[in-house]
């Protein structure tokens, strides 16, 4: 069976992928000793062992006490060039990697020192892999308006280093009409605009993502599945989903991957893409989803892979002869 090579060699674009989540155990345990910042836990096994997911929140303490390692620009740039060095292995040609500044302004860490890192790291892997990197500020969906307002102010001096706005953590009962004005204000900014919706959260909120917040893509939108009106609208008007089946295993969206959405997606003519969330803490990279997913789910085949890539480029922010040159 040569799918999985297939699956490994196809080019294709990674468009949900938190930078933040890219952090291995290896690298958390060299930057808390470069930093001389305490974990609590022993080893990199231990922490390693910490890995075990029961919902979104469960991850997510865990992620943000890992990103407590970070404090320099050295360290986002170490982070960055490490996840796209790793992704150019994959076939990843380009990538639009989200970033979480309120886990870091809040520790004290400036907005400049994290942009600055990230950037370097982007235009340095592009010189040395041609991987095309692109950042996407994403604010926390379970803090307040009006702290995404300060973050996005501190943001303004670099609005040339990022190409648009995401929302991400913890989405139960963090709704995007929470989020409408600052969104709106990213909008007439010139950003594009992106949001998590449909991963924990019900169908309602992917429709309020669409119309609220006015996201030109959705992040995993597994569950419009749940809601066949969604399902015409997405699909009609190729709203691109960014899914991330190793992610939705390990948070419990469901219960394998011989049960995730994807194959209904596809099926329904919806813009899915294949993406990895956080590779660091769900397993694998890009690839490993891509291969992982195909396994468990035998009525995916070679057209699929195909249609999945081209919708990965066809979903980018990237410029358009650059979209023309890799479809
Ligand atoms: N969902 C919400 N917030 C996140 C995720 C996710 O999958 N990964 C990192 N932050
Ligand atoms: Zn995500």
């Amino acid at each position: 069976d040569h799918l999985p090579a297939l699956l490994a060699a196809i080019p294709k674009a990674e468009l949900h992928i938190h930078i933040e989540g890219s952090l291995e155990p290896e690298m958390i345990f060299a930057l808390a000793q470069r930093n001389g910042v305490h974990l609590p836990y022993d080893s990199i096994e231990a922490l390693r062992s910490a890995y075990a997911f029961t919902d979104l929140q469960s991850f997510l303490d865990i992620y943000y006490a890992g990103a407590s390692v970070l404090l320099h620009e050295q360290d986002f740039y170490d982070m960055a060039l490490a996840y796209l060095q790793r992704a150019a292995r994959d076939n990843v040609v380009r990538a639009e990697i989200f970033f979480d500044p309120q886990t870091h302004t809040a520790r004290g860490v400036a907005m400049e020192t994290v942009v600055r890192g990230l950037r370097r790291a982007c235009v340095d892997a592009h010189a040395q892999w041609g991987i095309s990197a692109a950042l996407i500020l994403s604010f926390l969906r379970h803090l307040s308006e009006e702290e995404a307002f300060e973050t996005l102010e501190q943001a303004l001096p670099f609005l040339g280093e990022f190409i648009g706005v995401g929302l991400d953590s913890s989405e139960l009962g963090h709704p995007p009409e929470k989020f409408a004005r600052v969104f709106a204000r990213c909008r007439e900014l010139g950003l594009h605009v992106v949001a998590h919706a449909g991963e924990e959260g019900p169908p309602a909120y992917v429709w309020a993502a669409l119309d609220v917040l006015g996201a030109e893509r959705i992040d995993h939108g597994v569950r419009a599945v749940q809601d066949a009106l969604l399902m015409q609208r997405l699909a009609r008007e190729r709203i691109p989903l960014t899914v991330c089946p190793l992610s939705n295993v390990k948070l419990r969206v469901f219960p394998d991957l011989a049960r995730h959405s994807l194959p209904q997606l596809l099926q329904a003519g919806l813009a899915a893409t294949i993406n990895s969330d956080d590779p660091a803490y769900f397993g694998g990279y890009i690839n490993d989803n891509f291969t992982q997913t195909f396994a468990a789910l035998p009525q995916l085949d070679a057209r699929d892979a195909w249609q999945l890539a081209h919708n990965s480029f066809a979903a980018s922010f990237a410029p358009e002869a650059d979209k023309r040159a890799w479809q």
